[in-house]
């Protein structure tokens, strides 16, 4: 089904602190118009926690300050559902499944939007995101974040940290790790980038709230952002654009 586009939609951007109903119509619009552009394009969505899974997950360790990871995790995998139904909702006619919450089984997918949440405790949505690629039969995934680029360490804490335009699996998994930490956070979730690295699928990161990089991006035109994929890119222009 490579008419499917999956997209790893970060809470941050749904819900930063409430949920964003003006950012979310905006990205549903934008949605709209290119399944309209493009009469065989179907999308999944994959959304995150954002602050409903931090606010709820902290409610819980203020409650029990040594809960364990595993019931932070189904916290966070609620939140991930709530959020999902709402961008469900969002949708309308275009989402006639319910609600993915297994990506290994997705009974059918008839409508041009699917959408979906959490699924098990140990990892986040994008992880859920490059498993439903793989059900779909997609090689792509692209990951939609409150950041434009991938940096070579954390830029709050590394003042040498530059951004990325294109990265290798093996210099990702360098960067981001391989054990899934439960609140800790990671350009993509380690878990993740050890299957999409198995699979040689591409993952394209980039700022969902930046709608114009993301016509660009659906587009197959320049844009900002950063590429993993097995092997490295060429080198970005000076405006570190890619693609
Ligand atoms: P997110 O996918 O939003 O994770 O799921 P995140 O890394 O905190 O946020 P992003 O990727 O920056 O948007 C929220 C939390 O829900 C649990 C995890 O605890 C995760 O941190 N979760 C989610 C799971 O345990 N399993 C899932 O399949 C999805």
């Amino acid at each position: 089904m490579s008419n499917v586009t999956v997209v790893s939609l970060g809470g941050s951007i749904v819900v930063p602190d409430e949920v964003d109903t003006a950012f979310t119509a905006q990205f549903v619009a934008a949605i709209r118009s290119r399944l309209a552009q493009e009469p065989q394009r179907r999308f999944a969505l994959i959304v995150g926690g954002g602050a409903t899974a931090r606010r709820y997950q902290e409610a819980a360790r203020s409650l029990l300050p040594d809960v364990d990871a595993y019931t932070l995790d189904e916290i966070g995998i609620a939140a991930t559902r709530v959020n999902a139904h709402v961008i469900r909702a969002a949708f309308g006619d275009l989402c006639r499944d319910p609600l993915v919450t297994d990506p290994t089984r997705v009974a059918s997918f008839t409508g041009r939007i699917l959408v979906g949440g959490g699924w098990k405790p140990g990892f986040s949505t994008d992880n859920v995101a490059v498993r439903l690629a793989e059900t779909l039969g997609a090689r792509t995934v692209i990951n939609l974040s409150n950041i434009r680029q991938i940096y070579t360490a954390d830029p709050k804490t590394d003042p040498d940290a530059t951004p990325l335009s294109s990265v290798t699996w093996d210099e990702l998994r360098e960067i981001v790790g391989d054990e899934w930490v439960p609140g800790k956070n990671t350009p993509f979730d380690p878990v993740a980038t050890k299957r999409a690295a198995e699979l040689a699928m591409t993952v394209i990161a980039a700022d969902g709230r930046d709608l114009f990089n993301l016509a660009a991006l659906l587009d197959g035109s320049s844009f900002v952002g950063t590429t993993i994929s097995g092997t490295r890119a060429p080198k970005p222009d000076r405006h570190g654009r890619s693609g």
